[in-house]
């Protein structure tokens, strides 16, 4: 597969004269893929039932005679005005209860019945006209679901819905229900499922199997939303079909989402990201601000490398400043070249700049394009050019498996939401931590599903904080042959979100059971022994593996038997460090001490190297400039 270039279009925003002109100028820059449609409902169909797609017709004619491949949206994203008029409810609520509004995007409500039947709708209508059309060669299902927080819906819909999905779950069974909740506590049985509300509104905390539930049945309602127009699709074409993911946005399941699809894409804003998602300290994000952090898009392009099966693009890309984070600065100039190729490095098979155009007008008018409102060229088109050119002289995209995996799970991502124990204490961040210290090790990563069992190739597999660890799973690692790193909270609960019994972690092979519990507050760090320390929790350990970390007063905090780890506490970036160099040395996998801000990434053919700092570096590969990169051949 040769890797690609594109850039997001809204041939709807501009004057049809200058279509031809855009169209010449994409194909000039090297681009390949231009994704339309996608927010255009309102002029695909101005009032209910007046479809008007003969501008669209002619917008595809033009990309296609350029030579460009249309990547087709479905506009569900941004349901007209009419919709709410035709469908006063269809709005979803929040946790409030309060009905969320028109006038920007993603206002609907995943359960809505009647907002589903419009999406299958206009979802058939354009695969009725464009699923042969030769210049569609793929498709994109509505836009970045889960974005602004509307995953989760406490409306009326919701809850009938989520009566009927608990229903299915239990087999009918309340008593079972019941049981498994544990419900006797305060008295919150139930005698039937349509008295089971949502947990929201309760007067404290609400049940955490009950919000658990609910988060697992919120994300099964985008997957089956997300299967309607699937399979509407795949009836009238044979391109592939994409949906463009985001940074740090866990409420939903994309392994199941993508298990639909042939391709996982994804959404890359490295600076706004430093901004409002990385949760760095502030000497970071000033260290980094024209850079991005060094790992956070590196993590998602392994996650939803593992969320396309292998195939995976970015669907959209950072040029220049953006308009949503709290300080939005412009890119050090080789940024958004840096960033293709790292999105390359790991696999992509394609790079799309968002936006072609920047927008004078509406919410994203402070939003950089490739070029500017007065259509000359903004900063990134060159570094774009650059990288087309370049791309011209590089191998094919080929599969890889890396021997390191890491394991990350929405479902534990959801679990340590429901009770994280400790204020600021997340899943993402915890396993954010180990990619960290892999990544300054100098590894190259694979990120798997927890339903992963088969690790033929891996030489050490990373599983922490699966609170919920299927025994499948516990078995598969077992034997996995490779060097496994449990831990902290492995096991913790069961299916329903109980302590189970016999206590956690409950691991064959590796005798350590975890007595107690404690989260701690981030100004009382617990040092270990060696150098490092646990930061925000801890557990007591008990049993015969032998002791790997522990406290300065001698506590273990990590154990290992076999070729199995178990770690105990949430270890600062130095006790990470230890504890990666330690597996690595029992995997016999060679690790590399790299300087700040300095990463590498291989594939089948290359090894990459990354210089995300704004000074000059010497690495391993010799010197680098700022914002510098190296692909060197393998052998
Ligand atoms: C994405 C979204 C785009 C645009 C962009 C701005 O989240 O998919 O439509 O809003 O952000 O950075």
């Amino acid at each position: 597969m040769r890797r690609t270039l594109g850039t997001c279009y809204y041939p709807e925003h501009w004057p049809e004269e200058i279509w031809a002109e855009d169209a010449r100028r994409m194909a000039e820059a090297g681009l390949t893929w231009i994704r339309i449609g996608e927010f255009a409902w309102a002029r695909l169909e101005p009032s209910p039932g007046d479809l008007q797609f003969d501008w669209l017709d002619r917008a595809i004619e033009v990309l296609g005679q350029a030579g460009l491949k249309v990547v087709l949206g479905t506009p569900t994203a941004t349901p007209p005005r009419w919709m709410a008029d035709k469908h006063p409810d269809m709005f979803a609520v929040d946790a409030e209860g309060r009905p969320r509004g028109f006038g920007s995007r993603r206002h609907y409500c995943f359960s809505h019945q009647g907002y589903l039947a419009e999406s299958r709708r206009i979802t058939r209508l354009l695969a009725e006209r464009y699923g042969r059309n030769p210049h569609v060669a793929a498709w994109q299902t509505d836009n970045e679901y889960g974005c602004h927080d509307t995953t989760i819906s406490y409306s009326d819909a919701a809850r009938t819905a989520f009566q009927r999905w608990l229903e299915v779950q239990f087999n009918g069974s309340i008593a079972d229900l019941n049981a498994a909740w544990g419900n006797i506590f305060w008295s919150m049985e139930y005698s039937r499922f349509d008295q089971i509300g949502l947990p929201n509104l309760t007067v404290t905390e609400p049940h955490p199997a009950h919000v658990l539930a609910f988060r697992r049945f919120s994300s099964d309602q985008v997957v089956a939303y997300n299967r309607a127009q699937v399979e509407i699709l795949r009836d009238h074409t044979d391109v592939p079909i994409a949906h463009n993911y985001m940074g740090r946005i866990t409420d939903f399941d994309h392994y199941k989402v993508g298990g639909d699809l042939e391709i996982a894409s994804w959404d890359s804003y490295p600076l706004g990201f430093l901004e409002d998602r990385v949760g760095a300290d502030a000497d970071h994000q000033r260290a980094y601000a024209r850079q991005g952090d060094p790992d956070f898009q590196a993590f998602h392009h392994d996650l939803y490398r593992a969320v396309g099966r292998g195939r995976w693009w970015i669907m959209e890309q950072q040029p220049g400043p953006v308009n949503w984070a709290p300080y939005n600065p412009a890119p050090l100039p080789g940024m958004v070249r840096l960033w293709s190729w790292e999105a390359f490095a790991h696999g992509a098979e394609a790079v799309c700049y968002f936006r072609w155009r920047q927008a004078p007008f509406a919410q994203e008018q402070m939003h950089a394009g490739l070029l500017r409102p007065d259509s000359k060229d903004a900063p990134a088109m060159a570094e774009a050019q650059e990288v087309a050119r370049e791309l011209a002289e590089a191998p094919e995209v080929q599969p890889w498996t890396a021997p390191v995996a890491l394991i990350f799970d929405y479902d534990a991502e959801w679990a340590w939401k429901t009770q994280p124990h400790g204020a600021g204490l997340s899943y993402f961040s915890l396993v954010f931590d180990h990619y960290k210290a892999l990544r300054r090790a100098g590894l190259s990563v694979d990120i798997l599903p927890s339903s992963t069992r088969d690790f033929t190739g891996r030489k050490l597999v990373l599983a922490p904080g699966l609170m919920h660890l299927p025994q499948g799973l516990k078995q598969a690692l077992a034997v996995s042959g490779a060097q496994v790193v449990h831990g902290p909270r492995s096991g913790a609960r069961d299916a329903h979100f109980s302590i189970p019994d016999p206590l956690p972690p409950a691991l064959p092979g590796l005798d350590v059971t975890v007595a107690r519990v404690e989260s701690l507050r981030p100004d009382m760090p617990v040092p270990l022994a060696g150098g490092g320390a646990v930061t925000g929790y801890l557990e007591d350990l008990e049993g015969g593996a032998a002791v790997m970390l522990r406290t300065k007063d001698a506590a273990a905090v990590a154990v290992c038997e076999g070729s199995q780890i178990y770690c105990g506490g949430w270890l600062d970036a130095d006790g990470l460090d230890r504890l990666v160099a330690t597996a690595c040395a029992s995997a016999g996998l060679e690790v590399r001490d790299l300087p700040e801000g300095i990463r590498c990434r291989r594939t089948a053919t290359e090894e990459f190297w990354f210089n995300h700092t704004d000074s000059d570096a010497d690495t391993p590969a010799g010197h680098l400039p700022p914002a510098g990169l190296k692909r060197l051949l393998l052998g």
